[in-house]
């Protein structure tokens, strides 16, 4: 596969440790005939216990990681986010939060101060990760900006029952193992994963069963490429499933970069979305160094519309970060933050438009609502609900 950018190479530690996981990767293929499916892969790459990149102890979100998100860039994000959350815990009685994925818990922090600020503080703010290193980083972000709110944090291994509140999930279906898949003129592969004639990790294709054909025909793909590659993801469905199993009434808001159906597989994008993250650089090369990078797809919105509406939540609104941003009061909040914080003025205004230019997360992020036993409004669904499109 082509690396867009040349890569510096991890130091010997890293690679030790990649070496532990491709061993484990190795073993598995071995296991099942010499071939495991890239949704296998992926899923061992960024979380096998101790050694996937999720789940073992390294700088991963920020400037100093990998990538960096949107709570990263600025607390303007989280506070927009709160603002949805107070119009939503104040129509429930003891609402609660429920976060996924909670990354550094910079989002989990400025919500909290925010509501607090706001006289809204949810009943509890649970916190759901798979990752235990980032569940340490999250309760020391946590102690560092808001230590008297520490006692509203719960981590949890499992969705609790009769949820009543609002569950938020920045960047957590880009981050769910997907299915690999290419459509020849004639036929569907499924792309995995098996071994060289050197014992390396290669990529390998081997013919779609009909039950993934069937499902990859739904996709209506129509491409004159004689080769066209690109991703399912095979998990949004449970998932949702488990949401509104789990929900007695509230509001689901997924924010992360994707596209409608037909923009996703559209013609022209032959090779999917699939790329990996290392030192804030972008590449395909997924089989690089496994656990040292992230290996992440962009999200098929009509597929998360679908499995919602199938699992039984109302599908409220789809728009652009932008547009939730701004009809959230980002303007008002960085007034404020502009009054408050006078030396900080060039940092706000770069943060202000990294979230909102078109060019940068505006538009290339999307926020999708999802509601159970809800009929009030959302405000940030109100300027530009682009629901139509799913
Ligand atoms: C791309 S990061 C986003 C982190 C954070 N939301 C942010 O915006 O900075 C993905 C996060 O999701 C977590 N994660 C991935 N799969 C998960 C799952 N199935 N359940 C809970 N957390 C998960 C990872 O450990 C990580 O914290």
């Amino acid at each position: 596969m082509k690396i867009s950018t040349p890569l510096p190479m991890p130091n010997d530690e890293a690679i030790q440790h990649s070496q532990y996981l491709q061993e484990k990767i190795i073993n598995e293929i071995a296991d099942h005939e010499g071939y495991i499916p890239f949704s296998r892969f992926m899923e061992m790459a960024l979380y096998e216990p101790e050694l996937g990149y999720y789940v073992a102890g390294k700088n991963k979100i920020g400037s100093q990681g990998d990538f960096v998100t949107a709570p990263d860039i600025s607390p303007l994000f989280s506070q927009c986010m709160a603002n949805q959350c107070i119009e939503v815990l104040n129509e429930l009685l003891d609402g609660s939060i429920l976060e996924f994925g909670a990354g550094n818990g910079n989002m989990a922090a400025n919500i909290l101060l925010h509501l607090e600020q706001n006289t809204s503080l949810p009943h509890t703010y649970l916190i759901l990760d798979i990752s235990p290193h980032l569940q340490a980083v999250q309760r020391e972000t946590i102690e560092r900006l808001a230590p008297h709110l520490l006692e509203k944090v719960h981590w949890i291994t499992e969705l609790p029952s009769h949820f009543n509140g609002i569950v938020l999930a920045n960047e957590i279906l880009d981050a769910m193992p997907v299915t690999l898949f290419e459509k020849t003129k004639d036929a569907y592969w499924t792309l995995g994963v098996s071994l060289d004639d050197n014992q390396q990790l290669t990529t390998q294709k081997r013919l779609a069963s009909k039950d993934l054909r069937a499902s990859l025909e739904q996709l209506k793909i129509n491409t004159d490429s004689s080769s066209y590659i690109s991703e399912h993801n095979p998990h949004i469905r449970p998932w949702l499933n488990s949401l509104y199993q789990m929900m007695d009434c509230g509001v689901v808001l997924l924010i992360d970069y994707g596209y409608t159906r037909s923009e996703y597989y559209h013609a022209d994008r032959t090779m999917g979305t699939l790329i990996c993250h290392y030192q804030q650089l972008v590449h395909d090369d997924y089989l690089w160094f496994p656990g040292l990078q992230d290996i992440t797809a962009n999200v098929d919105f009509t597929a998360v519309a679908e499995a919602a509406d199938n699992a039984g939540l109302n599908v409220y609104g789809y728009t652009p970060q932008a547009s939730f941003l701004i009809a959230n009061h980002l303007e008002t909040l960085l007034m404020q933050a502009l009054e408050n914080k006078a030396d900080e003025q060039y940092a706000l205004s770069q943060q202000t438009r990294t979230l909102t230019l078109p060019s940068e997360m505006g538009e290339r992020f999307k926020i999708i609502g999802l509601t159970k036993q809800w009929d009030k409004s959302l405000q940030g669904f109100q300027l530009n609900n682009q629901l139509h499109k799913l």
